[in-house]
């Protein structure tokens, strides 16, 4: 009888309805924190909190559990009857959305290869799921760069259209990694002085063409090895240690406003304290010495078992103090890194997502202005580097939000539920 009641008001007033849900939504946010959750209002399940699924919570409304018709999804507050606290639970996430870039308010970036934008089911989750894309391989300088002087763009620019298409943002990564170095590069015939102006006129040409469609920049990715000493490689034994430095100068140069930025691995992990020591005491120096950067970029492929999140808070507050923008800029979290599974646990798949909820709720609690973004490192697990780049020894892994089907996880539950308890 209520409900019929009910679908009567609904249908004479579904603006004024639609009004009243809308106008409470910020009041009662607070409200449905503690009472629901967005993916359970969803009912008709298209990651959207809207009509259909007012018109469904409507129509069981005053059953019990005793009745037919109850659904338990819709009993919020949990006494056995779909009543007016449920309604006011669920009419608090009311338009609502369940997808990342809708729930955050920073950038939820996701690192793909240009051969998935061919890919239409990819294409369309990476479209709402995600704000920011970065490039796994296609802007770094061995695709780009194919000799002093010449460039081959057109990976990087598919990529950049790809996310001007779709407004989202380019994080660029990176203009300098020992492990994508052009051939060209390490057999330079030329003296180190050439050598350093051709890696700077690499820097300056590469950000100069992004300029106003990338962000930011990785500058220089893993540069500090596990000894807490300047990488040795080809480009420190050419430029010397302070080489890093003066790369940050040139992409200033090119570029007065794209973000500058220092990633690197591990530097929360139990065998990289001087490793982290040396990253925290260069920033230090270039603060002192008025070189620019303007964030720090924590790679996170971890595990779900390490690094402690204690000791990942411990980087997160150094850098924060510091005064940079923080960017979870690789995030994949191993469930098999012992390889004793063939196949993803229900277990190992909600550890999975604690570790998200905990790395996220770390997020959360950098200042706004340092917050500048999570990036996923894959789009589904099939595509994870772990697997594709041989990193997982043949042992299967599962690092990702997605599965083999393109379905979200648990872990992916887990970022939504860190955002939602967020309170924004
Ligand atoms: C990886 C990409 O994911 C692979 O597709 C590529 O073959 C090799 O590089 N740390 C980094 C990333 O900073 O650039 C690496 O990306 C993964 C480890």
């Amino acid at each position: 009888m209520l409900t019929l009641y009910l679908f009567g008001i609904v249908q004479k007033h579904t603006k004024i309805l639609l009004c009243l849900a809308l106008g409470l939504t910020p009041i009662l946010t607070g409200f449905a924190h503690a009472q629901t959750d967005l993916k359970r209002a969803d009912f008709d399940g298209n990651r959207k909190i809207n009509f259909q699924d007012f018109l469904a919570f409507v129509a069981v409304f005053g059953k019990t559990s005793s009745e037919q018709g109850f659904d338990s999804r819709m009993d919020f507050n949990g006494d056995n009857t779909i009543n007016f606290q449920d309604f006011l639970a669920f009419v608090a996430v009311f338009g609502q959305s369940v997808e990342l870039k809708d729930l955050a308010d920073y950038p939820v970036g996701v690192s793909l290869q240009t051969k998935y934008l061919t890919d239409d089911a990819r294409v369309s989750l990476i479209k709402r799921t995600f704000s920011s894309i970065t490039g796994g391989w296609e802007m770094k300088p061995k695709p780009i760069s194919t000799g002093p002087g010449t460039y081959d763009w057109r990976r990087a620019d598919a990529l950049v259209d790809f996310a001007e298409a779709n407004n989202m943002q380019v994080h660029g990564h990176t203009l300098l990694w020992h492990q994508a170095v052009p051939t060209w590069m390490e057999n330079f015939s030329g003296d180190d002085a050439a050598f350093e102006a051709a890696i700077k006129e690499y820097i300056t040409t590469v950000v100069q063409r992004y300029r106003g469609r990338v962000v930011s920049w990785d500058v220089v990715n893993e540069g500090i090895d596990g000894r807490g000493k300047v990488r040795d490689n080809l480009f420190s034994q050419r430029m010397g240690n302070d080489y890093i430095a003066r790369l940050f100068q040139y992409a200033r140069e090119a570029d007065p406003d794209v973000l500058l930025f220092y990633n690197d691995y591990g530097t929360s992990q139990p065998w990289a304290r001087a490793k982290r020591a040396a990253m925290l005491n260069m920033i230090d120096d270039f603060q002192t010495r008025g070189i620019p950067i303007d964030g720090i970029g924590l790679q996170m492929h971890i595990s779900y078992k390490s690094p402690d999140i204690s000791a990942i808070r411990e980087t997160i507050d150094e850098i924060v103090r510091r005064g940079l923008k923080l960017h979870i800029s690789e995030l994949d979290i191993r469930i098999n890194p012992d390889g004793d599974l063939s196949e993803p646990t229900q277990e190992r798949l909600e550890l999975q997502k604690k570790r998200v909820i905990e790395i996220v709720t770390a997020f959360h609690q950098v200042p706004e202005a340092q917050r500048f973004g999570i990036t996923i490192w894959g789009i589904a697990d099939p595509d994870t580097w772990l697997i594709q780049a041989g990193r997982s020894q043949g042992r299967p892994e599962w690092p990702l939000l997605f599965d083999d089907h393109l379905q979200p996880k648990p872990a992916y539950d887990g970022f939504v539920e860190a955002l939602q308890n967020k309170g924004f």
